[in-house]
């Protein structure tokens, strides 16, 4: 609408009042944030930017090939998809406690990171490479984290975050989403021509499936949950609530599986399986906070189930969980 297409005139023209001809790198998650902040961003400076995608391994089913597709296939971005799943897988072996795991996950981001930052550099001899850092820090993320520093809070869980790149790397920030709440990025994100289902979906946690397998991280069941993931949020795609006429994936807040790596005897044919087991987990909450876990239809859950045992060899038990938050929480680790 009128009111959104003034806001990116405004907004575009005070990134390229801040920017000038210098250039500007973007940590690119494929996340809501990230991805409205690098649009917006391109839109203003075009080639100015340069945005650096990390695949750590724990991506979602053909997700790197989405982020690709949308940004260097529809948006001619410049986008540097960085492979570093080994990496990453390589340094999780063996190491089965979350909050180590995500202390793992953190740092590797920086470096990886910072080294790609100074590759860019050395490529652009005689330019003086990159000297902004765009984020796509939204509103409640300035609260939070002035929040975070004047109380003294548990640490639940160490969320992965960029926090002290800039400082680290010698760049000055750009924040172009910062005086925005989730709602107006999502809509932001539309009016810049992303597409719908990219801007509305549901968070993923940074270090990604290397929270939902549980415990020790290997490559082989992050294979198997991307698969029965991708069939979980299908169907919940497919099932549509007469009701509200909405279908399932927009009714949940959050909906993902998590890979359990324990194994149970099953049958199949007239043999003898024994698999691995997943949990499927939907929420419904405002804040995510507190949620409640969300009371799908039983007919998706036995097509969920029913898919995922018959499709994904290996897989042979699915379970849902039943847990609010608090006392459990949303993600598993
Ligand atoms: P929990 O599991 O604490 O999750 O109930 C609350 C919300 O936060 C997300 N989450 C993360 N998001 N980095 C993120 O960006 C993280 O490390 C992280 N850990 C949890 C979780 O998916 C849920 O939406």
């Amino acid at each position: 609408d009128w009111i959104m297409g003034d806001y990116i005139e405004e907004a575009v023209a005070k990134i390229r009042e801040q920017v000038g001809d210098e250039e500007v790198i973007l940590g690119l998650s494929g996340g809501v944030d990230s991805s409205v902040a690098a649009a917006l961003i391109h839109r203003a400076i075009g080639d100015q930017l340069t945005c650096v995608f990390v695949d750590h391994g724990l991506l979602r089913l053909n997700e790197g090939d989405m982020v690709m597709e949308m940004f260097e296939g529809k948006l001619h971005a410049k986008v540097v998809r960085v492979q570093a799943s080994d990496l990453f897988l390589g340094e999780l072996a063996g190491v089965s406690e979350p909050e180590q795991k995500r202390k793992i996950i953190g740092r590797l981001f920086v470096d990886v990171f910072k080294a790609e930052a100074s590759k860019l550099k050395a490529a652009n001899a005689g330019s003086k490479g990159a000297t902004f850092l765009a984020q796509g820090t939204i509103y409640p993320d300035v609260i939070e984290s002035g929040g975070a520093k004047s109380k003294k809070a548990v640490v639940i869980k160490s969320h992965h975050n960029v926090g002290g790149l800039p400082e680290q790397l010698g760049l000055k920030l750009l924040e172009p989403l910062r005086d925005l709440f989730k709602d107006e990025v999502r809509e932001l994100g539309v009016a810049l021509g992303l597409p719908r289902n990219m801007v509305y979906r549901h968070p993923f946690p940074g270090p990604g499936l290397g929270v939902r397998i549980l415990g020790e991280v290997k490559k082989e069941y992050a294979d198997l949950l991307r698969r029965a993931d991708a069939i979980f949020i299908e169907e919940l795609y497919n099932f549509v609530d007469p009701a509200t006429g909405k279908n399932w994936y927009e009714l949940t807040s959050q909906a993902f599986t998590v890979f359990l790596p324990v194994k149970s005897v099953g049958v199949m044919g007239d043999g003898r399986t024994y698999d691995y087991v997943v949990a499927l987990r939907a929420v419904q909450t405002s804040d995510f906070m507190t949620a409640d876990w969300a009371e799908l239809p039983y007919a998706l859950l036995k097509k969920v189930s029913g898919r995922i045992i018959n499709e994904v060899r290996g897989i042979n038990r699915v379970t849902y969980d039943v847990s609010t938050k608090p006392p459990a929480t949303i993600e598993w680790e």
